[in-house]
């Protein structure tokens, strides 16, 4: 018996779909896009083990919902990243993507102090990113987003109170979205608690300040504004400043100047705080 398929071999219609070749570096019509998730390199991808939540699928779609907000280097977006049709399955998240913009270089004249000890290898981009010109901004602002990520994956990995680093593509972070209420968690600075939950807000920066003094690691830009108020829990966001209290020659003077944003604001709400207090603490474990 001949194994060739007889000429009148038809394909039986239920086993015929119309076929598109889809690229995942193209855009989708709707302004959505493919789940980057595999696109990028391993390391670009949060510290194991992760969280359920975290939308691993190859079939993912990303979705942007809208900004959260614009800051001075970087704009905050909710994104959704889902397998459509998935709800009920639970393979549907929504994040942060906090985006570097490239064109606005306001704040990176902080770069000189923040980043000393932070080398760029390739002198063609040292050298755009001296002339400011949009290549040299563009890498700047990769430079920003990865130290951001680096930051987030290391407090992470202590243990301490900041968003799931979910992965870092470019200019881009996605991480976890810090809700109260199915709604963005306001920031410290605009809440108003009560005496106890006052008192327990500061013992939780103060330990939060500890593990990293104990780590020699510096946020560098600590304050009501950068802290989110989870309900009856404070979670830290906005680090890619932080510094090394050791290398960094102006790392001492970044503690003391976290520690005073942070002290001022309790004391100012009747907490018996004192920054050169909790400095000097701080001091004493770092070494
Ligand atoms: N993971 C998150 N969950 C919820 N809200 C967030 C998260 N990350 C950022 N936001 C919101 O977006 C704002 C800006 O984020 P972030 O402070 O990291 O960026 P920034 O560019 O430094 O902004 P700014 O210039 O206002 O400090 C935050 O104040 C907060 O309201
Ligand atoms: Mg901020």
């Amino acid at each position: 018996m001949s194994s060739e398929p007889s000429s009148d071999f038809t394909l039986d219609p239920r086993f015929a779909f119309d076929f598109v070749a889809l690229d995942p570096d193209d855009d989708l019509d709707d302004g959505s896009r493919w789940s980057t998730w595999l696109a990028v390199e391993p390391l670009c991808r949060g510290p194991r083990p992760r969280p359920d939540w975290v939308v691993t699928s190859q079939a993912a779609i990303d979705t942007d919902l809208g900004i959260l907000k614009t800051g001075k280097e970087a704009d905050a977006f909710l994104l959704e990243r889902a397998v459509p049709g998935s709800d009920e399955l639970g393979e549907s998240v929504v994040m942060v993507a906090k985006r570097y913009r490239g064109e606005d270089h306001r704040s990176f004249h902080r770069s000189a102090t923040y980043t000393e000890g932070r080398r760029t290898r390739n002198t063609r981009d040292m050298r755009a990113m001296t002339n400011k010109t949009a290549y040299g901004r563009s890498v700047a602002a990769g430079q920003w987003a990865r130290a951001e990520w680096e930051a987030l994956v290391r407090c992470h990995e202590l243990g301490l109170p900041v968003p799931y680093p979910v992965q870092v593509d470019g200019t881009e972070i996605l991480m976890e979205w810090i809700r109260v209420d199915g709604e963005t968690a306001p920031r410290l600075a605009q809440t108003r608690p009560a005496a106890e939950l006052l008192s327990s807000y500061y013992q939780q920066l103060r330990d939060f300040l500890l593990t990293l003094t104990e780590h020699g690691l510096v946020h560098g830009d600590l304050s009501p504004y950068n802290v989110l108020a989870a309900g009856e829990r404070l979670v830290v966001i906005d680090l890619p400043q932080m510094v090394d209290l050791v290398a960094n020659p102006t790392g001492a003077d970044f503690l003391l100047r976290d520690c005073t944003n942070v002290c001022r604001w309790f004391a100012a709400r009747g907490l018996d705080v004192d920054e050169q207090a909790l400095f000097g603490e701080l001091m004493a474990v770092a070494f």
